[in-house]
């Protein structure tokens, strides 16, 4: 149990902050390779022996409303049993701290299938200060989280009562009381611990000068309940596996057969009659120019549709992470899938950073590839805002957030060190991956291979109806894909911002695959049309168009925060809408790049029997 390494030490130091600039290249290292697992006690096989010792660990409290506003358990003015010792931090891994999870011990005894019939913890003194705060807590509805064995059991800190004994009112009447007694239940089998039960017991009102005894006790049972399927009890299947959650992907997948039947029909049934003819003519250049001149439509931009896009640095940036974010989801939705990710604190969040910093290759391939293929000259720029742009822009609005956690003295605060270690996975991981990918990109990749020259001059573009703008295109284009998702949406939202354990990440899958199918079909019916009123701009107006999506989440993001949450505060509301941004602006990036990487394609494809001059 009393395994500390040295890096431990460090992670303590920087846990309290006090002494962060103690911090070592070193142990910051140490620290990436425990990642994935976090540290070996013997808490970590889940085995215990009868009368074996294991802690409670405190983490959090803060308003049930506003589920990121949260503070380190001991903000409250809760005393502890042993006040003069130093407390114990558990290290759980990156994900669990970038979480805004901190583990301390709590110090009460608890020891394997003994039961503890009440018993003291610590008296506690009440001052008009102590008093104000309590009250204030117990007026917002106050949680806290406690862990044992990796299992988590919340309780309320007090009860908000009127005369009326209805509680929740606030008028003279209105009581306020706290919970002095913590009564656990706990359920083992075997060596191992199923269930822990918590009940609040003996409110006590909050009456200045009086002394408050806090106290627990703990009963055992043994249970049938497999130690495999000890989490289930956390996982609400009433919620997720709701009708309606199984008609909204039947829903979204008959609009996936709609649209690429359509996409299919119009667009085969178009393509065939042109390629009919000048797969007859194509000998005879003579008529085939006759017949080009005579032509309106797509075929007429032949000469230009290949012209690189402005801002090529930037769409090759945006374009190669967004492949990458892509590769990413796939990824840590099928970990999640077969890695049952939602177990562990914070797992999900790690094996997102991981991922990102592993498929940074992707995204330097498909930048650096697309960059050289559209005859970019000056691709360590690219390079470098591929590398850059998404990760930046995270750590931007992350440093926003973090500067407000820290000025609240919130637990969400990320501590110095794991910042220090994001930005070495950055540096050390994902950055040099982009430029091997951009390397590997430019000379596999890289050779200009349009089927069509693109012309010296730019043509007009004729002013077509708003409806064929590129404005218009793209805003319509994000209406279907949302519609796709946005059921799923609020399944996400709601574990995320209320309290429920996402789980069902086969629907996660399928949903996500819909989404890119939809995505691609509607891009290229945009494009399509867009190139038959005779503008070439389609690159940007694909990428739009795909990108839109997430505005119209952005849009469902907030009618939800007004809607179906009761969120307040400017901490949670900067939070919600940060965190929020990060989403939206990534599933940006992703249905952008998906879109343009579609309708690439199918430019090709449609261009590939024009012969130019
Ligand atoms: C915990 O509570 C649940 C639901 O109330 C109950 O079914 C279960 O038996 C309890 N477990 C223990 C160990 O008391």
């Amino acid at each position: 149990m009393e395994a500390t390494t040295a890096a431990e030490m460090h992670w303590r130091c920087s846990l309290r902050r006090g002494c962060a600039t103690r911090i070592s290249v070193l142990m910051a290292l140490a620290a990436v390779v425990m990642l994935a697992g976090g540290a070996r006690a013997d808490e970590y096989d889940h085995k215990y022996a009868m009368g074996d010792s294991f802690p409670l660990w405190v983490n959090k409290v803060g308003p049930y409303n506003n589920p990121q506003e949260t503070y380190n358990y001991y903000e409250l003015p809760f005393c502890k049993p042993h006040p003069e010792a130093k407390p114990v931090h558990k290290w759980g891994g990156l994900g669990e701290v970038l979480q805004g999870n901190e583990l301390i011990d709590s110090q009460l005894e608890m020891r394997f299938r003994v039961d503890i019939p009440k018993r003291a913890v610590c008296q506690d003194p009440l001052d008009e200060k102590k008093v104000e705060h309590f009250k204030y807590a117990v007026q917002h509805h106050y949680w806290y989280e406690l862990f044992v064995d990796d299992l988590p059991i919340w309780g309320f800190v007090g009860e908000h009562v009127t005369e009326g004994g209805e509680s929740g009112g606030d008028g003279d009447s209105a009581k306020t009381y706290i919970y002095t007694h913590k009564s656990f239940d706990i359920a083992y089998s075997g060596h191992q611990i199923i269930q822990v039960n918590l009940t609040s017991e003996n409110p006590r009102p909050l009456t200045p000068g009086t002394t408050l005894e806090f106290t627990y006790s703990v009963r055992w049972e043994s249970t049938a309940i497999p130690f495999r399927r000890r989490f289930e009890r956390y996982l609400d299947y009433n919620f997720f596996e709701h009708q309606i959650h199984w008609f909204s992907i039947f829903n979204s997948f008959m609009m996936v057969i709609f649209l690429t039947g359509l996409v299919s029909m119009i667009l085969m049934r178009t393509l065939r009659n042109d390629y009919a003819r000048y797969a007859r003519e194509e000998d005879d250049l003579e008529s085939l120019e006759r017949d080009m001149s005579e032509e309106s439509g797509w075929k007429l931009v032949h000469g230009d549709v290949f012209r690189p896009a402005p801002w090529l640095v930037l769409l090759s940036a945006l374009v190669g992470t967004g492949a990458q974010l892509a590769c990413l989801t796939l990824l840590v939705i099928l970990l999640s899938i077969f890695g049952s990710l939602y177990v562990g604190r914070g797992a999900i969040v790690t094996a997102l950073i991981v991922c990102y910093a592993l498929t940074a290759f992707i995204g330097g391939y498909v930048s650096g590839g697309f960059y050289a293929r559209n005859d970019g000259k000056s691709w360590i720029r690219c390079m470098l805002l591929t590398a850059s742009l998404f990760p930046g822009t995270c750590f931007g609005i992350a440093f926003a957030l973090n500067t407000i956690a820290i000025f609240y003295h919130s637990l969400a605060a990320v501590p110095f060190g794991s910042i220090v270690v994001v930005l070495l996975i950055w540096s050390f991981i994902s950055f040099p991956l982009t430029l091997f990918g951009t390397v590997i990109g430019r000379n596999w990749n890289g050779t200009p291979d349009n089927p069509c020259r693109v012309k010296r001059i730019p043509s007009p573009i004729p002013n077509k109806r708003w409806y064929l703008k590129p404005w218009s295109v793209a805003t319509v284009g994000g209406l279907l894909p949302f519609g796709a998702i946005f059921i799923e949406l609020y399944f996400v939202f709601t574990s995320f911002w209320n309290y429920k354990v996402y789980y069902v990440y086969g629907f996660m899958l399928l949903v996500f695959l819909i989404l890119i199918i939809v995505t691609i079909c509607v891009t290229i019916v945009g494009t399509y049309f867009l190139l038959n009123a005779e503008n070439y701009h389609w690159q940007w107006t694909a990428f739009g168009s795909a990108a839109s999506t997430a505005v119209y989440v952005f849009l469902y993001s907030i009618h939800y925060f007004f809607m179906k949450t009761k969120m307040n505060g400017f901490f949670q509301t900067c939070f919600y809408f940060g965190y929020t941004l990060i989403f939206v602006i990534g599933l940006g990036i992703m249905c952008g790049a998906i879109g343009y990487l579609g309708s690439s394609a199918f430019v090709r494809r449609i261009y590939r029997y024009i012969k130019s001059d």
